[in-house]
């Protein structure tokens, strides 16, 4: 069991700092072309043409049928807690932002934990569809900095693909499984330096899985729903107003930021934003490409890429942002 007495405040860290990174996607890499053949044999036309055009998406990756939402966790975290140096046991908490965990409950959360072998600690899961990841850690950087933990393992796990209406070309064509994790620690170093988060439950109608478990069994439909032209407009507001606000919180402007890592949803909406920041697109990382929408796994496994890349180093500004279903959204600004 881990000894979680109280931090005396004199001794609380001012900041927590990421210490390592992980991702990991599923084997199966489908293509825009090979989407479309699938659908196609379903009578749905798509191509790869109007898919990279409207989304700059040209592939993802679908779990296998046996691959659980833990399974995707795990393998990211193994990945994050060995580049931050190796020791799993001295973390204390953890949080997995899904909206496709394994089970209603536990929480894919406790799942983790005992497939890592990390027994004691507090283990629960962050539900903000898309922008989980900038949710969960916000709640972790709280926690490290009132002396709750002081090893978090954050992660992002999605296996959106088993949502999907694949009838529906207006959705199918986004989504994709991953995971992406990384390691808080306390730190008197920056580390994060503010951070944002924000919700309008007016607008669940835009993006949402209506289905429900009663009686034991699954009601209505449990395959996604969006009104991808209302979530767009969202989004593209949002995302600017709130990198606004983080800057202003952090006594920062936007020429501090070294790399925008957004939530990987579609080219064009991160367009927009780096547009609106001023920033320009090679200071943006997009991993939309290969890996599509992968939920609250999108911005720690774009992060993950960028550093194993060496695009993000030591010492860089980083502003995460996610925006999704709630409707949800939040930033966080850190030192790398
Ligand atoms: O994580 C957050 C969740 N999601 C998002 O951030 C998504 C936000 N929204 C979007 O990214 C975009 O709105 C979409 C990519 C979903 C759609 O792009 P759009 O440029 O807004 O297209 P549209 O909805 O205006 O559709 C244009 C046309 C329509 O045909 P008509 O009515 O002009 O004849 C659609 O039926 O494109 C058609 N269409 C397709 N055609 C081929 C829609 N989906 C497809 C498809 N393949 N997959």
């Amino acid at each position: 069991m881990n000894d979680h007495a109280t931090t005396p405040a004199a001794s609380l860290p001012r900041y927590s700092r990421i210490a390592g990174t992980g991702g990991y996607l599923p084997a199966n890499r489908v293509t825009n072309a090979q989407l479309a053949e699938r659908l196609a044999a379903g009578g749905i036309e798509t191509s790869d043409d109007w898919i990279t055009e409207r989304t700059g998406i040209r592939s993802r990756y679908f779990a296998g049928d046996d691959e659980l939402c833990s399974d995707l966790a795990v393998a990211a975290a193994r990945r994050a807690i060995e580049s931050a140096g190796g020791d799993g046991a001295a973390i204390d908490l953890i949080i997995v932002a899904t909206s496709t965990p394994d089970m209603v409950f536990p929480s894919t959360a406790c799942i983790v934990q005992n497939k890592l072998g990390l027994a004691g600690c507090p283990a629960f899961d962050v539900q903000a569809v898309c922008s989980g990841f900038v949710y969960a850690l916000t709640v972790a950087d709280s926690m490290i900095r009132t002396g709750a933990a002081s090893r978090a393992l954050v992660i992002g796990s999605e296996v959106f693909s088993r949502l999907l209406d694949f009838n529906d070309r207006t959705t199918c064509v986004l989504f994709g499984d991953g995971a992406g994790a990384v390691v808080l620690e306390a730190s008197d170093e920056p580390g994060i330096l503010a951070s944002e988060l924000h919700a309008d439950g007016r607008h669940v109608g835009v993006l949402f899985t209506p289905g429900r478990v009663s009686g034991g069994l699954l009601c209505g439909d449990a395959t996604l729903k969006m009104d991808g032209q209302a979530v767009f407009k969202l989004a593209v507001t949002v995302l600017e107003d709130v990198a606004r606000a983080v800057l202003l919180k952090a006594g920062r402007t936007e020429a501090d930021i070294d790399w925008l890592i957004p939530h990987q949803a579609n080219i064009r909406i991160m367009q927009s934003t780096a547009r609106k920041l001023k920033l320009p697109m090679d200071k943006v990382i997009v991993t939309v490409a290969d890996h599509g929408n992968t939920s609250a796994a999108s911005i720690p496994l774009a992060l993950d890429v960028a550093v194993r890349s060496g695009q993000v180093v030591r010492g860089d500004t980083l502003m995460l942002e996610g925006v999704g279903g709630g409707f949800t959204w939040g930033a966080v600004l850190l030192d790398y």
